[in-house]
């Protein structure tokens, strides 16, 4: 029994079979939404339920390091979220920075390469050095690539792939009847993982919200009412067991797939 199976069956309890190491999903994206709602249901300011939030993002890290599931895409703060109070957004800047100073050791103990995906010049200049550092400081690592989405949009990355493109054209680097969607999606972010198999959001809300729109074109997604700060190890168990169970035909029919599965 691999290591991964063992944390699944311990998780699941024993009347539950361990998920097949093959049947994990390589990529796990995650919209961690509804911390907000968690800290009004305690009649608390939402930078509570931010902070409680925090926790449960280094449980979900923990266990895919354990799971050996090797990309995990977190939506942390996105290009719309501009739009809150403005004290809000100053907080959860706050938030992220002590964050990533008090996880990074860490982080890098267990051999997580961390990334952020999005556009950082809008960030405070310590924030985007704090960012820079800790990705230099944790590219070597290859158990889990942990890649944070912060002031990323899906409408943006495609549009800084075709811009990024469109520069390649203008150089003489590329021909522009070359350009089909292979070749774009070498420009969009995370383009050297697989694109995220499971896509899950929390809060209960059934929508992308601007997330990674190109690389979930083929993900399964699965959707929870579990608000994020109460999202743990079981609830990650419960989207792997739901993912494990589905079959991906990817256009294909379902017989073909089972006459290629064999006898
Ligand atoms: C998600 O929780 C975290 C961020 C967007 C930063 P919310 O803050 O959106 O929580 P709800 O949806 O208001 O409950
Ligand atoms: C999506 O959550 C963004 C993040 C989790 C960072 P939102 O709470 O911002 O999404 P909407 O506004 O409800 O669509
Ligand atoms: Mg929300």
């Amino acid at each position: 029994m691999t290591d991964a199976q063992n944390v699944s069956a311990a998780a699941a309890g024993t009347a539950v079979a361990p998920i097949p190491a093959e049947r994990l999903p390589r990529h796990v994206a995650i919209v961690m939404d509804g911390n907000g709602r968690w800290a009004e249901q305690r009649h608390r300011p939402r930078t509570f339920g931010h902070r409680a939030g925090v926790k449960a993002v280094r449980a979900t890290v923990e266990s895919c390091v354990r799971l050996r599931i090797p990309a995990l895409t977190l939506f942390a703060f996105s290009s719309e979220n501009w739009a809150r109070p403005p004290s809000e957004v100053r907080a959860l800047m706050v938030l992220f920075l002590k964050a990533l100073d008090r996880e990074v050791d860490q982080l890098h103990d267990n051999g997580v390469r961390l990334r952020f995906i999005g556009d950082p010049t809008a960030f405070p200049p310590d924030l985007q050095d704090r960012m820079r550092a800790t990705v230099e400081r944790t590219a070597g690592n290859s158990v889990l690539s942990l890649n944070v989405a912060s002031n990323y949009g899906g409408r943006w990355d495609i549009a800084q792939a075709a811009r990024r493109a469109a520069l390649e054209v203008a150089a003489g680097r590329l021909d522009p009847a070359a350009i089909d969607a292979r070749v774009l999606g070498g420009f969009m972010s995370l383009a050297d993982l697989p694109d995220p198999d499971l896509f899950i959001r929390t809060g209960g809300d059934h929508r992308v919200s601007n997330f990674l729109l190109w690389q979930i074109a083929y993900a399964e997604l699965y959707f929870t009412e579990v608000l994020w700060p109460d999202f743990d190890e079981r609830c990650l168990q419960r989207a792997l067991a739901d993912f494990a169970r589905r079959e991906r035909r990817f256009g294909k029919t379902g017989a073909q797939l089972r006459a290629e599965a064999g006898p």
